[in-house]
């Protein structure tokens, strides 16, 4: 099942502030990370039970540049993601990364690795492995 985490909603937090003037963001706002390298934006991902999320991270980058960053979660590195130039600031795509998870609440954070900082982050959508039970009787 997916789920969206907004950047703007506790308990996540940006490294920045939250803005709204690029339009086309979900919820309320989006993440601007300080441009510097490791102002980071971090995420809790509930996960019903451990194994693999698929990670769709909701951007917009204008700047003309990519703006990488690398991904951990619960502390351990989980990869990285480029976070590729789109057109403008309010041309908002998604990149994607398969992470592992356990069962509770699993802390994702995206941490940029040039001074430029993080591009513009509106959301996370996380796929979560759910089980369906077996029929009873
Ligand atoms: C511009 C843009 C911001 C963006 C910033 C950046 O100021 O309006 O939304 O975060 O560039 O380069 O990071
Ligand atoms: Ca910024």
């Amino acid at each position: 099942a997916t789920t969206r985490y907004e950047a703007e909603v506790s308990p996540a937090t940006c490294d920045g502030t939250i803005d709204t003037n690029h339009t086309g963001f979900s919820g309320t706002g989006f993440c601007n990370g300080r441009n510097a390298t490791g102002a980071a934006l971090q995420f809790t991902v509930n996960a019903s039970e451990a194994g693999t999320a698929t990670l769709a991270f909701r951007y917009a980058n204008g700047s003309g540049a990519a703006r990488p960053a690398d991904v951990a979660v619960n502390g351990t590195a989980a990869g990285s993601l480029t976070f590729a130039a789109t057109s403008t600031w309010t041309a908002w795509t998604t990149q994607t990364l398969t992470v592992p998870v356990k069962a509770g609440s699993n802390t994702v954070r995206l941490s940029p690795t040039t001074a430029s900082g993080l591009a513009n982050i509106d959301a996370l959508d996380a796929d979560t492995a759910t089980t369906t039970p077996p029929p009873t009787g």
